[in-house]
């Protein structure tokens, strides 16, 4: 049985692309069920619709407060029967309540080696710190920020003259590479995906 995936985003999915893509193939043990964007008008829900996968917007600005945008999150994720959720550019921080509802079913990607540069602005931290490498994380998600068991890792170097815009472009193709063999090895072993089992 593959496993049913939800994808959460706010921006222009490109990582979505990249998950889409690899889940057309028939021997890939997952497939996205659903995307959830909380901006409206995100491009990756056009991303979605264009290649029949449900899209909806909640977004967080139309609740009252994070626990009830949280609930709606949650509804959505349970109707659709999600096994795995994926963070791709989703940039709302989720509560540990939430979290732990979910707990070692979230992943994330995030643009660095963590646990090296968290947070947000992470390729401009790495070319401030003299980094001779950067590069792209897969990760389960904690109720710590960018924390949480490590799936995988590409690395990139970091030029002289790099700007946050370049480097940002090169751990972006990396990016599309990782989530969608780290998605596999997850959906295929759990939590023994990780780099340490
Ligand atoms: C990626 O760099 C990802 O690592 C970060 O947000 C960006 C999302 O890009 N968390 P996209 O929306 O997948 O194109």
């Amino acid at each position: 049985m593959k496993k049913r995936v939800a994808v959460l985003i706010s921006g222009s999915g490109s990582n979505l692309q990249a998950l889409i893509d690899a889940a057309r193939h028939p021997d890939y043990p997952a497939e996205i069920v659903l995307v959830i964007s909380n901006r409206p008008g995100a491009y990756g829900l056009e991303r979605a619709t264009q290649h029949g996968i449900k899209a909806m917007t909640i977004d967080h600005k139309a609740f009252e407060n994070r626990k009830a945008f949280e609930q709606a999150l949650h509804a959505a994720l349970s109707d659709a029967q999600a096994d795995i959720i994926c963070l791709a550019g989703f940039m709302r921080i989720l509560t540990a309540d939430f979290v732990n509802r979910w707990q070692d079913r979230i992943l994330n990607i995030h643009p660095s080696l963590l646990p090296a540069f968290k947070g947000l602005n992470v390729q401009q931290q790495a070319i401030d710190a003299g980094a001779a490498e950067s590069g792209c994380t897969v990760h389960v998600v904690t109720p710590d920020l960018d924390d949480g068991p490590i799936l995988g890792q590409r690395s990139v170097p970091v030029l002289a003259d790099d700007t946050a815009e370049t480097l940002s472009a090169r751990i972006l193709k990396e990016e599309h590479i990782l989530y969608p063999e780290t998605l596999a090895r997850f959906a295929e072993k759990g939590l023994a995906a990780t780099r340490k089992a």
